[in-house]
């Protein structure tokens, strides 16, 4: 009897088996196509800190796009992001604003398009609405961006610019960026990207427990494996109910009792769930904690440390008071902290962790023996 194969992905921007505790996102995107331009939802930022979902999220999105047979382009933000975007979109050999967009300048010289700043956000009108004369009536355009954040102010402009105006024209396109969460606060604060004040956005949390639970159940059980309701309540605990924990403790746990598997194994113990657990905080804390701490300064990683001390948002006096410093001084740190995405300010006068698991992979280095 052969142990059916591990269908976890913990590996980022892969599909998970189930796509836990997101489905109005997409509800919201279906509809948003359906109800035609104008929708609110054909423009969405999607927000979360690294392994909630985003990358995960515009895939699916693009799905439902695709399955309305309209056109998905996917690009993530880096250098050059507006003329690649324009090389992409246009048709093949379209003649747009001067530029002769070849398929051979497609692909690997895409580097060969070059086009001015100031005419970037109309070349790229351009190749819309050239790509949907040519994708006939009633064909949509759907546009995602991932790692926003990373993308220059002059790409954004172009791309907002571009956009508003296609929206405007109430053209069949539909536009998706996904971001880290300072993403919006940036965005919002530049002047010029105003008009993504009226994004959709959509925040990505924690998955709510108890869908984390029947997840598990359904893909351990639906895969003809055995696991009590105890083991269940354990392994869905232990995620936190953040997206990549959750795969990675599924994939853990079964591969651990595929090891363990004899002759009468077709089931995952508790005991499996628990070595699966630590094997996953383990993991999680050498893959994602453990490079973000060794960037940091000596006292960045105190300060990040004295935090660790609490179990919910810290007071920013009381970490300067733990550091023995001078609220102005432990203050350089939390700026610097902020700015680097690792801790987050939820309200005056306090920070809490950006990154889940963060304060727990700290404790564990201070944990005694
Ligand atoms: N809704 C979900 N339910 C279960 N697992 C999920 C869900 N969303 C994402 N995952 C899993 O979590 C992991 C991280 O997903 P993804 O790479 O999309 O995150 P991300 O937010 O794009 O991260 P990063 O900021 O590092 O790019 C992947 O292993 C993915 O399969
Ligand atoms: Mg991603």
């Amino acid at each position: 009897m052969t142990f059916p194969a591990n269908p976890f992905k913990p590996t980022a921007g892969v599909m998970p088996p189930v796509l836990i505790g997101r489905e109005s996102i997409g509800l919201d995107f279906s509809e948003g196509l359906d109800d035609g331009p104008g929708a609110p939802d054909r423009l969405m930022l999607i927000t979360g800190p690294r392994g909630s979902g985003k990358t995960v999220m515009l895939t699916e999105l693009g799905l439902i796009a695709a399955r309305r047979h309209w056109t998905v382009i996917d690009e993530t933000a880096s250098a050059g992001l507006a003329e690649r975007l324009i090389a992409r979109i246009a048709p093949e050999s379209s003649r747009i604003a001067g530029v002769n967009i070849k398929p051979s300048l497609m692909g690997a010289s895409l580097g060969e398009v070059n086009i001015a700043p100031a005419l970037r956000p109309s070349t790229l009108r351009d190749a819309m609405s050239a790509r949907l004369r040519a994708l006939g009536k009633g064909k949509g355009l759907l546009i995602t961006i991932d790692e926003t954040q990373d993308a220059s102010m002059e790409d954004m402009t172009a791309i907002a610019t571009a956009a508003q105006h296609m929206l405007r024209d109430n053209a069949e396109v539909a536009f998706v960026f996904a971001g880290l969460p300072s993403l919006v606060s940036d965005l919002l604060n530049a002047k010029v990207l105003t008009f993504l004040r009226r994004a959709s956005i959509k925040e990505l949390g924690d998955v709510p427990l108890d869908e984390v639970r029947d997840a598990f159940a359904s893909t351990i059980r639906g895969a003809g494996l055995s696991i009590t309701d105890e083991a269940l309540d354990f392994a869905a605990q232990s995620t936190g109910g953040y997206p990549y924990m959750i795969q990675l403790v599924g994939y853990n746990m079964w591969r651990t009792a595929r090891r363990r598997a004899d002759e009468s194994g077709r089931t995952i113990s508790l005991d499996d769930v628990k070595a699966g657990v630590e094997q996953s905080k383990a993991k999680l804390g050498e893959g994602v904690c453990a490079p973000v701490v060794k960037q940091l300064s000596e006292r960045a990683v105190d300060y990040v440390t004295a935090m660790a001390q609490d179990d919910g948002p810290s007071s920013t006096s009381e970490v300067a008071a733990r550091m023995g410093e001078s609220m102005d001084y432990a203050n350089i740190y939390r700026q610097r902290l902020i700015e680097d995405h690792i801790i987050a300010s939820p309200a005056r006068g306090f920070v809490d962790f950006a990154i889940p698991f963060l304060r727990e992979y700290l404790r564990s280095l201070h944990r005694p023996e």
